[in-house]
């Protein structure tokens, strides 16, 4: 009898709460609350109980894992390779071991903020060819944007509209490699921004001001030409490899152990020596205050 009554819950609850919005939240907006909930789902009171099992019977029939899908699909999972036009893998952040896991080490203190990417200027270009156009798809599972591997620098290739742009793949608030993986979005002046997926730098990526970060003036990026040829090849317009590695590079850049302080270094010393008491003892309201942080910084 438990199991129907689950999925009544369960049902009701799909078929009636907001969107991510809390099963106790949505208990307590129920008109009656988890009094008018059980007249629902127990004692059947709006007479719906069986069309919600079979809602739940349709739901189980019609699930399938889509990772397990992936796994097994080898166009699906190329999407899910790091670089687009090689195999290769490359560490960006260095891993550490705690209580015998490991994690990725902490946020790097400093950004490459400094750094004026935008404004660099390369000794000389020419057009390399580095991802083949048919990469991108519209078809699913659909493709707009690519990490790809020169040398060892990270490059972020987005087709957006039939066009491609090219940016650096470090966001440089955190030199984390991501952008490909970027929303992108367009403004009322017709230009196109990535944002980065980790807090939201907006970097431009076409117009005059390509580059510049609009939420953050202490950082930019670098972008580059970008056109599709009909040998079927995304070609960007590049300085030699050194040249770029020694501004772009991978290793130049990437997270490494003991950069960042540990953020939890302050509350452990604060609670250094306290004991853990139980809530009946009245430990929670003899706990100092914690003060709401003015501004986070991540
Ligand atoms: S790492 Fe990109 S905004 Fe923080």
């Amino acid at each position: 009898m438990v199991m129907p009554i689950i999925d009544r819950y369960l049902i009701f609850y799909i078929r009636t709460a907001d969107k991510l919005q809390r099963t106790a939240r949505w208990i307590e907006n129920l008109p009656g609350g988890i009094k008018y909930l059980k007249e629902v789902i127990v004692d059947d009171k709006l007479g719906i109980c069986a069309d919600m099992e079979k809602q739940m019977n349709e739901l189980v029939d019609s699930y399938f894992c889509e990772w397990t899908e992936t796994v097994k699909d080898p166009k699906r999972r190329k999407v899910f390779q790091q670089f687009a036009n090689t195999d290769e893998t490359v560490d960006t952040v260095e891993v550490v071991q705690e209580r015998s896991q490991q994690r990725p080490t902490y946020w790097p203190k400093d950004s490459a903020g400094r750094e004026d990417f935008k404004g660099h200027k390369w000794s000389s270009v020419s057009w390399q060819p580095v991802v083949r156009a048919d990469h991108f798809s519209d078809e699913p599972p659909q493709v707009s944007s690519a990490n790809v591997k020169r040398g060892d620098t990270q490059l972020a290739v987005f087709k957006i509209k039939g066009k491609f742009y090219a940016t650096q793949q470090m966001c440089p608030h955190k030199r984390a490699f991501v952008l490909s993986d970027g929303l992108v979005g367009d403004d009322d002046a017709g230009k196109y921004w990535v944002s980065c997926p980790y807090h939201k730098r907006n970097f431009e990526l076409n117009g005059e001001q390509a580059g510049r970060c609009s939420n953050d003036e202490s950082m930019n990026i670098a972008t580059f030409p970008v056109e599709e040829r009909d040998d079927g090849w995304v070609y960007i317009k590049l300085p030699p490899i050194e040249e770029l590695d020694s501004v772009l590079g991978t290793e130049k850049w990437k997270v490494r152990k003991g950069e960042a302080e540990d953020p939890f270094h302050k509350v452990d010393k604060k609670f250094k020596g306290m004991k853990g008491k139980k809530v009946t003892d009245g430990f929670l309201t003899r706990v100092p205050a914690v003060q709401p942080a003015k501004s986070i910084d991540w």
